[in-house]
């Protein structure tokens, strides 16, 4: 077991204390173990969120930020707001933001009681953050109260490859290739053995599909990228 995967009320501290400590490399290290890869599923990300052309778009769990850049690059009336609940992450978003004509805005904020009227958003975008979440199910209907009727949420985050081989060898894979890499270049094993920890214990793919309906979304639709190591949801209040 990590020290950064916890059970319980503990698990929320165990997460900002990682986030917090490898902020300043995380742009660094996603390169690095996506092969840059991340970069595409996040534009597949915003072209299957079907933007609307104005209005106030979310990039909730923002960490440095890559959404919310993103959707301020479209250049259209749209106002975005980039929000996570570690201090150290949206440090490294600001940097990345200054000298913007229209940076995004960014907020500390806790997903699971977000400090918004229902209703005030015309999208929600979350990538990699469910999985971090202590009680992903209260994340999602927070998400659901916050959006306006009619519009959608896209997630994107780490899959669970239904062919047995491929998901046997990513599995091999982020339980050890990844914490030696990650002990190799930064001594530290731990931090890189996390995402095989909390994807053990998140539901992925159909799992994430049945807790979008249970939390009142409609249209739910999957889409398995890079032979399902990720998946992308998205779905509709
Ligand atoms: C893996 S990073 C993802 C960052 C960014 N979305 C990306 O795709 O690069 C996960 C982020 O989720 C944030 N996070 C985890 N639980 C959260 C919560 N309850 N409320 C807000 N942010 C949270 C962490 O602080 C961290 O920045």
């Amino acid at each position: 077991m990590t020290d950064y995967y916890r059970e319980g009320a503990e698990r929320a501290a165990g997460v900002r204390q990682l986030f917090s400590k490898i902020a300043r490399r995380y742009d660094c290290v996603n390169d690095i173990q996506s092969l840059g890869f991340h970069r595409l599923w996040k534009h597949r990300m915003i072209t299957m969120l079907n933007l609307p052309s104005e209005g106030v778009v979310l990039d909730l769990a923002c960490g440095s930020g890559d959404l919310a850049l993103l959707f301020a690059r479209q250049q259209s009336p749209l106002r975005i707001l980039g929000g996570d609940y570690t201090f150290e992450m949206l440090r490294v978003a600001k940097l990345r933001s200054l000298g913007w004509s229209v940076p995004p805005g960014w907020i500390h904020l806790d997903a699971l009681s977000l400090p918004f009227r229902n209703s005030s958003f015309d999208a929600v975008a979350m990538a990699y953050g469910l999985r971090n979440m202590a009680d992903p199910p209260r994340a999602l209907r927070e998400i659901w109260r916050v959006l306006k009727p009619g519009s959608s949420l896209a997630l994107l985050d780490f899959g669970k490859p239904a062919q047995p081989w491929i998901r046997q060898s990513y599995y091999f894979f982020l339980r050890t290739i990844q914490p030696f890499l990650g002990s190799l270049f930064f001594r530290d094993a731990k931090t890189y053995r996390y995402i095989y920890e909390s994807l053990m214990r998140y539901p992925a793919r159909e799992g994430v599909k049945k807790l979008l309906l249970e939390s009142g979304f409609s249209n739910v639709e999957c889409e398995d990228l890079c032979l399902g190591t990720m998946s992308l949801h998205i779905a509709r209040k």
